[in-house]
């Protein structure tokens, strides 16, 4: 609240000042107006007592001159609106033009995934210099594979997610897909090459159609509307007010948690890339939903090197392989009943979560 309140201070500090600036020009405009006219009716006055002007040329000219004043007062009001909105663009500009952290190196290669083998070797990595959280990853991941990720919160499955995306870098070691170091490739081919449904759905100010397009820009109308069958959302898009064209506000606020997880599912299905990663990506769906979404989900795996973080472990008993994360550290791996028999924590994970 105290914070809130020194905000809204500043804030209404800086209007303050803006408005008390824009009073001043406009009262010495105002001045000066009043000026210029009083100034010209005592010239206008003299004349016409000279007689070297009539009563027409005197209503011209004083027509003339409150027309011009009025363009002038107008002018200043457009000024202060563009001093106003040039202010609010450029900060938006500087937050849009930022630069990113993570840049392609010199002569990047661009990726085609051909097998979609992925692997950590020897990978360190923390968000802050000097706290460690990766402190020796090593994992491999073979082509078509479907690995789970399990772990209390904070273990690392979604710090996991963001290297393989290449949304950090690590601080040493290395993260190939099908053996090429991903630091040596474009941003764009590696992000090109995976289908990512994040923990919290990243969705756009714009229409559903164009949040789902997103998956292949160059899709029709036909196939987004096929996506989103498959992805059970085209019955609640259709009853939306406009349907496909409803503009969804700001990360999809005008929707719920399960709907935005569901376009984020379509979207992923239209752009089918060769590997998928997705992390909770069902955890807002109820389980009738997610019952419903199963058979989907398991048409969408098939072929593509699968990676998924979920605390509903019902989600992942079925992978080839599941990570059990403790810590940065990946604690034990294997399939299900594996696990069930030789690890602890993926036992009390699975008796705490399973539903
Ligand atoms: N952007 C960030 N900056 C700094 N620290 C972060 C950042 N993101 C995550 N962390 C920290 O890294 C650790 C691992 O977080 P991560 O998000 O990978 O956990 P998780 O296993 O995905 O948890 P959850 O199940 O809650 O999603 C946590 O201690 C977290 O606080
Ligand atoms: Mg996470």
């Amino acid at each position: 609240m105290q914070l809130l309140n020194r905000s809204l201070g500043e804030m209404n500090l800086s209007f303050k000042k803006k408005e008390i600036a824009f009073l001043k020009i406009a009262f010495s405009q105002g001045l000066y107006t009043s000026m210029l006219v009083s100034a010209m009716l005592c010239l206008l006055f003299f004349l016409r007592v000279k007689n070297l002007v009539t009563v027409g040329d005197f209503a011209l000219i004083l027509g003339l001159s409150s027309q011009i004043t009025d363009h002038i007062w107008n002018c200043t009001e457009i000024m202060h609106r563009i001093n106003g909105n040039s202010g609010m663009c450029g900060q938006y500009i500087t937050y849009v033009l930022s630069p990113t952290e993570v840049k392609d190196k010199n002569n990047p290669v661009s990726l085609s995934v051909k097998r979609g083998n992925i692997s950590f070797n020897h990978v360190v990595f923390g968000y802050h210099e000097k706290r460690i959280f990766f402190h020796d990853l090593n994992l491999e991941i073979l082509p078509n594979e479907k690995i789970g990720l399990v772990g209390h919160s904070g273990s690392g499955k979604t710090t996991l997610i963001n290297l393989l995306l290449r949304f950090y870098e690590p601080v040493s070691g290395k993260i190939c897909i099908d053996g090429t170091n991903i630091g040596e490739l474009t941003q764009d081919s590696l992000r090109m090459n995976i289908s990512f449904i994040a923990q919290d759905a990243i969705l756009f100010h714009r229409s559903v159609l164009e949040n789902i397009k997103y998956g292949c820009i160059n899709a029709n109308d036909d196939d987004v509307i096929r996506a989103a069958k498959r992805a059970n959302a085209h019955e609640f898009i259709k009853d939306l007010r406009f349907g496909y064209d409803t503009v969804i506000g700001e990360r999809g606020v005008t929707l719920s948690g399960g709907q935005r997880q569901r376009i984020a599912i379509a979207r992923a299905m239209l752009k089918n890339a060769p590997i998928l990663v997705m992390d909770e990506a069902t955890s807002q769906l109820d389980s009738i939903t997610e019952m419903y979404l199963q058979e989907t989900l398991d048409d969408l795996m098939k072929n593509k090197t699968v990676i998924i973080a979920a605390h509903r472990i019902s989600t992942i008993a079925k992978m080839d392989r599941i990570f059990v994360f403790d810590n940065g550290a990946i604690k034990n791996c294997g399939s299900h009943d594996y696990l069930i028999q030789n690890c602890d924590t993926y036992k009390q994970l699975w008796e705490k979560l399973r539903c």
